[in-house]
């Protein structure tokens, strides 16, 4: 009797040990579940302030806002390569040109169809505007601009801006620019002719197709009215 008992014992531990439901039935918060243990009844916690997410400390002001103490930096918070300046370029190309056009003199696209035209970067004001300027326009927007922060990473932001950089030097420069110990290379490059001087095609006042009707006479009629507001 004793040892038909133990066994009994002993099996109904093991049945029992074999369905156990300890893990379902811990306690815990379903989501957005009430909760009484806080004032606030809520079950899921706020963040507490200054909690950062992994990857995002971002404790270098200057480069994540263009500014320190409120003031546009100067200088760009990494070194610009030619890495740098070619990562910059493409997305140069895909996110601005569509309204600041390729050379930045603000012809893009865009702007022919009628969006509001941007200043040329080519003016005395943006050669001379930091650097951290630029970064604050890409993040917040500017005027009619909208941000581009959702879509341009803080790294990409700078890549853009040190070509930005290369364009607006690039307007200016001379031969005797070339550093010397790149001037042989350029005398054997093959000579491509004059180059078209951008400044002289007034390619910073006006549109570019308000030009055409004159030009082409007759096929006036065909092209979309560069004045035309889309807004
Ligand atoms: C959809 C068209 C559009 C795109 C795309 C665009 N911009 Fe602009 N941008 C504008 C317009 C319009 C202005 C003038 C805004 C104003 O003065 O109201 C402007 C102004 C600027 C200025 C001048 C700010 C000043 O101080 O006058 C800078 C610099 C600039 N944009 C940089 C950029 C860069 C860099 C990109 C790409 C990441 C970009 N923009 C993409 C339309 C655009």
């Amino acid at each position: 009797m004793r040892n038909s008992c133990s066994l009994l014992l002993l099996t109904t531990c093991f049945v029992l040990s074999g369905c156990r439901q300890d893990m379902h039935d811990q306690p815990k918060y379903r989501p957005l579940q009430l909760s009484g243990l806080f004032r606030d009844n809520r079950s899921e916690r706020p963040l507490l302030p200054g909690t950062v997410a992994r990857g995002f400390l971002r404790a270098d002001e200057g480069a994540y806002t263009g500014k320190v103490n409120g003031q546009a930096i100067t200088t760009f918070p990494f070194p610009v390569t030619k890495e740098v300046l070619i990562r910059g370029q493409e997305r140069f190309n895909i996110y601005c040109s569509p309204c600041h056009s390729r050379t930045g003199d603000g012809n893009g696209m865009i702007v022919q169809r009628g969006f509001s035209h941007p200043p040329s970067y080519h003016t005395d004001r943006l050669r001379n505007a930091p650097v951290g300027h630029f970064f604050d326009v890409i993040t917040n927007g500017f005027g009619a601009m909208q941000s581009y922060a959702a879509r341009v990473e803080p790294q990409d932001r700078w890549a853009i801006i040190a070509y930005v950089r290369a364009l607006q030097v690039s307007r200016n420069a001379r031969a005797a620019d070339v550093p010397a110990d790149k001037q042989a290379e350029l005398a054997a490059a093959p000579d491509t002719g004059p180059q078209k001087n951008p400044e002289q095609t007034g390619s910073d006042t006006g549109t570019g197709l308000e030009k055409q009707p004159s030009a082409a006479k007759g096929t006036g009629g065909a092209q979309p009215n560069p004045k035309q507001e889309t807004k």
